[in-house]
C-alpha cells in the first residue's frame, strides 16, 4: 500500500536583482519529480550536492510550499494532498511525518537538556503532565539505545552518533509513520555511520516505519534502501530496486556514482569514472538532457531534446535517450 505519492512536484526559487528586487529568473531546484513510497519501505533519494534533495524533502514536510504538484499522504485509509493544505489543515498531519537532519542540534536550543529536547514535541502536542512526559522520554531513550541518565545532560556533551540518536528519539516522540532522513549519517565517522544505519533498520522493523532516506552518495544507501531514486539538477534520472540499480544501472550518471562505491572485493577493481565539469546550474540548466555536458555517450539528440522518464518494466525507470543500447557497469556480478 502506498503511504506517500509525490506527483509532478516543482519548486522554483525566484532570483531577484537590483534595487527593486525584480524577478530575473528562477532556480528550478525541483522540476517535475514523481515517485511513491510504500508503507514499511525505504526509498533512497541520491544525487550530488545541490541537485534538489533537501528541497524535495522540505516540500514533502511542507516546510516549503511547492510551486506545483501533489504530495499525497495516506492516513487511516484516506489519502490527502498535503500540497493543497494551509497551516491549520496541515496540523493533524504534522505528527505523522517527521524529519531527521544531518546535524540534529543545529536548529535546537543548546541550553535545553536532552529530556526537554525529546519531550518538546510531546508538550507541543498536548502532553502537559511532566511525569507522563518523562516516562515517554525514558522509553524513547531506551528505543534509541541511550542510557536514561542522559535526560539531564546538555547536548554539547555528546558525540555525533549520540546526538543523532537523540535527534531520532525526538523524531519518534509522536509515533510518526513516515521519517524523512536528510543525510542522517553524512556528518558521522564511517564506523558510527554503520551503527546509526543499523539502529534505523531495527527501528523500522520494530515500529513499522517508512523512510525516505536522502544521501549524496550511493555507498550508504546500499544496505538501507529497498529502492533508489537518483536525482540530477532537479529531476529524477533513474529509479529502480536497489538490486537492479546497483547491478544493472541504465543511466550514465548512476554508473558514475556507482563507480565511486567501495567494492566488496578489493581485488575486483573497476575504473572510477571521474565526471568532467561541474554539476549543472539549476538556474540555467543545459539544453536537452541536463547531464549531456558531462556524459561520455552524449549525441546531438541529447543536446537538443530532453529525454522523458521511460519505464523499462519491473518499476525500473530511466531518463536517457540511449538507455537501451548502453552497456553500463554496475557493482558486483549481475544476479
Ligand atoms: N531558499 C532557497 N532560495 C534559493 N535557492 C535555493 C534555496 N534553497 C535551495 N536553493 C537552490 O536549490 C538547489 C537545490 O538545493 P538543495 O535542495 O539544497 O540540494 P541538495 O539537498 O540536493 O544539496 C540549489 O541550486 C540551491 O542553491
Ligand atoms: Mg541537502
Amino acid at each position: 500500500m502506498t503511504l506517500l505519492e509525490v506527483k509532478g512536484l516543482k519548486k522554483y526559487f525566484p532570483i531577484r536583482k537590483g534595487l527593486l528586487r525584480k524577478v530575473v529568473g528562477h532556480v528550478k531546484a525541483v522540476d517535475d519529480v514523481s515517485f511513491s513510497v510504500k508503507r514499511g519501505e525505504t526509498l533512497a533519494l541520491v544525487g550530488e550536492s545541490g541537485c534538489g534533495k533537501t528541497t524535495v524533502s522540505r516540500c514533502i514536510m511542507r516546510a516549503l510550499d511547492p510551486s506545483a504538484g501533489e504530495v499525497n499522504f495516506s492516513l487511516d485509509g484516506q489519502t490527502t494532498d498535503l500540497a493543497t493544505l494551509d497551516g491549520k489543515g496541515l496540523k493533524p498531519f504534522r505528527r505523522h511525518l517527521q524529519m531527521v537532519f544531518q546535524d540534529p542540534f543545529s536548529s535546537l536550543n543548546p541550553r535545553m537538556m536532552v529530556g526537554d529536547l525529546i519531550g518538546e514535541p510531546l508538550l507541543i502536542n498536548g502532553m502537559s503532565d511532566p511525569a507522563e512526559r518523562r516516562k515517554r522520554v525514558r522509553e524513547l531513550l531506551d528505543v534509541v539505545q541511550l542510557p536514561v541518565e542522559y535526560m539531564n545532560r546538555f547536548p554539547h556533551a555528546f558525540s555525533g552518533g549520540q546526538r543523532q540518536r537523540i535527534g531520532i528519539a525526538r523524531a519518534l516522540a509522536l509515533n510518526p509513520s513516515l521519517i524523512v532522513a536528510d543525510e542522517p549519517v553524512s556528518a558521522l565517522d564511517v564506523s558510527v555511520q554503520a551503527q546509526i544505519i543499523n539502529l534505523l533498520l531495527d527501528l523500522q522493523d520494530q515500529l513499522g516505519l517508512t523512510y525516505l532516506f536522502v544521501a549524496h552518495d550511493l555507498s550508504v544507501v546500499k544496505h538501507v534502501s529497498d529502492r533508489v531514486a537518483v536525482m540530477y539538477v532537479g529531476q529524477l534520472v533513474e529509479i529502480a530496486s536497489t538490486e537492479d540499480l546497483f547491478h544493472r544501472p541504465k543511466h550514465p550518471y548512476t554508473e558514475a556514482l556507482l563507480s565511486a562505491v567501495p567494492k566488496p572485493d578489493p581485488r575486483a577493481k573497476t575504473e572510477r569514472i571521474i565526471l568532467q565539469r561541474e554539476v549543472a546550474d539549476a538556474a540555467n540548466p543545459p539544453s536537452g538532457c541536463a547531464f549531456h555536458p558531462r556524459c561520455a555517450h552524449a549525441t546531438d539528440l541529447c543536446k537538443q531534446q530532453r529525454p522523458a522518464l521511460a519505464d523499462l518494466g519491473n518499476g525500473h525507470q530511466v531518463r536517457c535517450h540511449h538507455a537501451h543500447v548502453l552497456d553500463l557497469k554496475g557493482v558486483g556480478a549481475p544476479v
